[in-house]
C-alpha cells in the first residue's frame, strides 16, 4: 500500500508509477480512511514532496492518525520529490513511524520539477529542464522500485550542505512565517473554480471570489493551477511562470 500526497501532481506521478511498478495500489492521503488492514510482510509506503527540509503536515497527522491491523513484518519506506535538497528527512521519518511502532527500512528522493515560488529569485524550471528531470526520474523510478521489491535496507537522500540546521530550525521559521494569509488572487479573477478543485484538501471556497480556510498545507496548486495567474502570495509570485505537472512533458521525455 503506497499513501501519497501531493500537491502540483509530481508526487502523486511517482506514487502511481511506483504502484505500478511495485504491483500495488496508490491511495491519496486526504482521502484515505482510518484503518487498514494489511498482510503478511505486505510494504507501507509513503510518497510526499518535500516543503521546507521535511514533509507536508498532512503526512505526519496521517502516521500519527492511521491505524494498520495486523502488523506484521511489514517493509516500511519513504519516497520524497523535491527540488534540490531534502534536509534531514530520513531522521525525521524514522522518528515520526517509531513513535507509531512502524520501522523506517528505506527512504528515497527523487529530483522532480520545481513547484515552489514564495521566496525572492525562485523560480520554475525551463520547459528543457522540467523534460530532463522527468526522464531522470523514470529510469530512477525503475531502481527505487527495484530496491523496494528487493526490501533493501537503504537510505539515497539529497539531504544538501545544512540539512540538519535546515531542518532544525529552517522548518520551524518556515511554518511560523508562511502561512495561508499571504494568498490572495488580482482583479484577473474570474471565479472559475479551478483553485478550489485542485486544492488537494478541499480549503478553498470559490463565493464572489476564491476564499482561503485554515489547514491549508502550502501545496501551491492554487497559485500554479489558476489559468489566469490571478492566485498571488504576497510579492514573491507576480510575474514568475507556474508549474503545472503535464503529461505531455513525459512524452517528450
Ligand atoms: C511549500 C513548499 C516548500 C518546498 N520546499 C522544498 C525544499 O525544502 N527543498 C526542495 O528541494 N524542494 C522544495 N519544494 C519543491 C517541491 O518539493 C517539489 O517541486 C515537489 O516535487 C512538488 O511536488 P508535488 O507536485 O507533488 O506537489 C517545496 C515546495 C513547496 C510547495
Amino acid at each position: 500500500m503506497i499513501f501519497y500526497f501531493s500537491g502540483t501532481g509530481n508526487s502523486q506521478w511517482v506514487a502511481e508509477e511506483l504502484a505500478r511498478r511495485l504491483k500495488d495500489k496508490a491511495v491519496l492521503i486526504p482521502k484515505a480512511k482510518k484503518e487498514y488492514k494489511l498482510g503478511n510482510d505486505e510494504k507501507i509506503g509513503f510518497v510526499f514532496p518535500i516543503y521546507a527540509w521535511s514533509a507536508p503536515k498532512i503526512v505526519f497527522d496521517f502516521i500519527n492518525r492511521v491505524r494498520f491491523e495486523n502488523v506484521n513484518n511489514p517493509f516500511v519506506f519513504f519516497v520524497c520529490t523535491c527540488h534540490t535538497q531534502t534536509g534531514t528527512i530520513d531522521r525525521i521519518m524514522k522518528k515520526a513511524l517509531a513513535k507509531k511502532g512502524l520501522p523506517c527500512q528505506a527512504g528515497f528522493s527523487l529530483r522532480m520539477p520545481n513547484n515552489y515560488l514564495l521566496a525572492p529569485f525562485v523560480k520554475t524550471d525551463s520547459e528543457k529542464k522540467k523534460i530532463q528531470l522527468l526522464a531522470q526520474a523514470q529510469v530512477h523510478l525503475d531502481l527505487i522500485a527495484e530496491k523496494i521489491q528487493k526490501k533493501k535496507n537503504v537510505f539515497q537522500l539529497r539531504r544538501g550542505l545544512g540539512a540538519s540546521l535546515l531542518s532544525g530550525i529552517g522548518r520551524p521559521l518556515f511554518e511560523k512565517f508562511m502561512t495561508v494569509k499571504g494568498f490572495y488572487v488580482t482583479d484577473a479573477c474570474n471565479r472559475c473554480g479551478l483553485c478550489a478543485k485542485v486544492c488537494p484538501v478541499g480549503n478553498i471556497r470559490v463565493t464572489e471570489k476564491p476564499v482561503w480556510g485554515d489547514h491549508c498545507e502550502l501545496c501551491q496548486a492554487c497559485l500554479n493551477y489558476c489559468p489566469q495567474q490571478a492566485v498571488q502570495y504576497g510579492h514573491y509570485t507576480k510575474n514568475k511562470k507556474r508549474y503545472v505537472f503535464s503529461e505531455k512533458l513525459l512524452e517528450d521525455s
